[in-house]
């Protein structure tokens, strides 16, 4: 009888360990959909999620591998310059197939990442500058180094009737600098609050504070109308996506100069190249353009 009555007991809950496997657990249609609803969007800090950009020319699939949160592989396609939001409070895996093979990344929360060409055009993740889904993200926040800034106003012969802007103008150095040691004016335009704050203490420092203004701006969306002068370090993507603002805004004999990236199809209008060897075997590319008279 005891035999009887343990063997019930196993068998009600191998019974219930069954219907708990199936009752609760999504179907497998659930299982394939990927948690990635847009969220509200929250200026430059993205807080407890990951923001993932496309910035390529084609759509991509991307995988978020299994890990602490998620059981299941998730895939998604992203399409072109559209921004996906991974909620989560842990470093989550990603994966995808760059046409050559399948590249793994580790993302973190709180962080912006963008599906960027390299320049061999394979497609990689990159970090980016911000998530904000209505600003383009020209690239992260790298600074030029202050010796290749110094050569960067020579090349441009900047001088004191130049107006300079600096596009995703960091904490403001090129600008600064060309106050400083030029006499130049200058505007620089950021999105990031914490290094606008950054570029107006250094202006007020290095007593410039009256030849310089910081905007708060998607440069995209920049009017370049009194610039005499440009000085960038984008990416060439970025370039490219300016290039109708120079062409709308810049005058003619208006020079740009750029920090290591070419603005694509430009390559009529360059004046001068430049290599200044930098620290680690990393060379430092300045390239001088001038806007053509209008036709
Ligand atoms: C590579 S850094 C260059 C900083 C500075 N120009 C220098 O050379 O030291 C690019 C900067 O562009 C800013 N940025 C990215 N997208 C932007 C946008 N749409 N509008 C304005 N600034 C942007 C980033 O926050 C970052 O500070």
């Amino acid at each position: 009888m005891k035999r009887v009555v343990q063997l019930g007991i196993a068998a009600a809950f191998l019974v219930v360990a069954v219907l708990a496997l199936f009752v609760g657990r999504p179907g497998r249609e659930a299982q394939n959909r990927v948690d990635l609803a847009p969220r509200p969007r929250v200026a430059n800090a993205v807080g407890e999620e990951a923001t993932l950009r496309n910035v390529t020319k084609k759509p991509i699939a991307y995988t978020i591998m299994p890990g602490p949160g998620n059981r299941v592989p998730r895939t998604r396609t992203l399409a072109v310059a559209v921004v996906d939001r991974i909620a989560t409070d842990l470093p989550v895996e990603i994966s995808f197939d760059n046409g050559r093979r399948t590249m793994t990344y580790l993302i973190h929360p709180g962080k912006p990442y963008s599906f960027r060409y390299d320049e061999s055009n394979i497609i990689r993740v990159y970090p980016g500058s911000h998530g904000r889904e209505d600003a383009a993200d020209l690239a992260p926040y790298v600074p030029t180094p202050l010796e290749v800034v110094t050569r960067m106003l020579e090349i441009g012969a900047v001088g004191p009737n130049d107006i300079v802007y600096d596009l995703g103008c960091g904490d403001g150095r090129m600008v600064i600098a060309a106050a400083k040691t030029r006499g130049s004016h200058g505007v620089g335009i950021e999105l990031d609050e914490a290094l606008l704050a950054e570029c107006r203490a250094a202006a007020e420092k290095e007593g410039v504070g009256k030849l310089v203004r910081f905007l708060r701006l998607d440069a995209t969306k920049a009017r370049l109308t009194d610039a005499t002068i440009l000085l960038l370090y984008l990416l060439p993507e970025s370039l490219e996506t300016l290039e109708p603002v120079f062409e709308r805004d810049l005058a003619p004999g208006v020079r740009i100069v750029s920090h290591d990236y070419k603005i694509p199809g430009w390559d009529a209008r360059i004046v001068r190249t430049e290599v200044i060897p930098g620290e680690n075997g990393r060379d430092h590319r300045i390239i001088l353009y001038r806007m053509p008279d209008k036709r």
